[in-house]
């Protein structure tokens, strides 16, 4: 079943989505989490830095692993997602570094180390919550149209779409952004336990009533969502504006 909470606006629903995490790690201090990069999550992670300076959440036995990076981008890249996460929230918080999973963008061998990140998570007991978000073309983490629902953790390319996107990350030059990624597939995002998936703003309306309103279809990854027992899109009103559209009787 999905669930579906509408924000006034993305700092509520960024306090949304922290207060969550946050409850689910007091639930179960021993949680393994799966989490996004990108620009929709920074005020979750900003809410959750502020929260743990208080007292009000414990990563000291949590487990955090990365849903994707981008092959070629290294740890010290300001690029990475690797980077992202240390900046964002592991530099932090208390979450022990040998409880931290990131996928290493420079290894050798991506296919291996997605193979490798399948028999991790399967060694932590399974993931207990994903948090999310979506792309315009209706990725999940970098499970691009078409990735299939039983898709695993593997290596990618990128669509035009999300390298656009990702552009502005690159001093806006699209030919910096890397083509290739590591992902974790949509099977595994829909064994993770519980999932939450975050969207903010005009441009992701689209996505999201195609990923929330449609019939589920691989040419739309973040529609998964609707096959999953325990999922939750957090929305603020503008990344929601078509859902309520639709809901207006006229
Ligand atoms: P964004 O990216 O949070 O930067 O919009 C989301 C995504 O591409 O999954």
């Amino acid at each position: 079943m999905t669930d579906v909470r509408i924000f006034g606006s993305y700092d509520e629903m960024s306090v949304f989505a922290a207060d969550y995490v946050a409850r689910k790690i007091d639930e179960d201090p021993s949680l393994v989490m799966c989490l996004p990069t990108g620009g929709t999550p920074e005020g979750m992670y900003e809410n959750l830095v502020r929260m743990y300076k208080r007292g009000k959440v414990n990563f000291s036995g949590v487990s955090i692993l990365n849903m994707d990076e981008y092959c070629g981008l290294g740890r010290w890249d300001p690029q990475s997602y690797q980077y992202y996460f240390h900046e964002k929230l592991l530099d932090h918080v208390n979450v022990k570094s040998e409880n931290v999973y990131m996928f290493d963008g420079c290894s050798a061998d991506p296919t291996k180390s997605c193979a490798d990140r399948e028999e991790l998570i399967e060694d932590l007991g399974g993931i207990g919550l994903t948090v999310g978000g979506a792309g315009r073309d209706d990725h999940v983490a970098f499970n691009m149209r078409g990735s299939r629902f039983d898709s695993r953790t593997r290596v990618v390319r990128l669509s035009e779409q999300t390298i656009a996107d990702n552009c502005r990350y690159f001093l806006g030059v699209s030919e910096s952004v890397p083509k290739y990624a590591m992902t974790i597939g949509i099977g595994t995002l829909l064994d993770s336990r519980e999932v939450m998936l975050l969207a903010n703003g005009t441009h992701k309306s689209a996505a999201v009533r195609r990923a929330i309103m449609e019939n589920p279809s691989e040419e739309c990854p973040a529609s998964a969502l609707q096959l999953h027992a325990r999922s939750l899109w957090a929305l603020d009103e503008a990344a929601a504006s078509e859902l309520l559209v639709s809901a207006t009787p006229s």
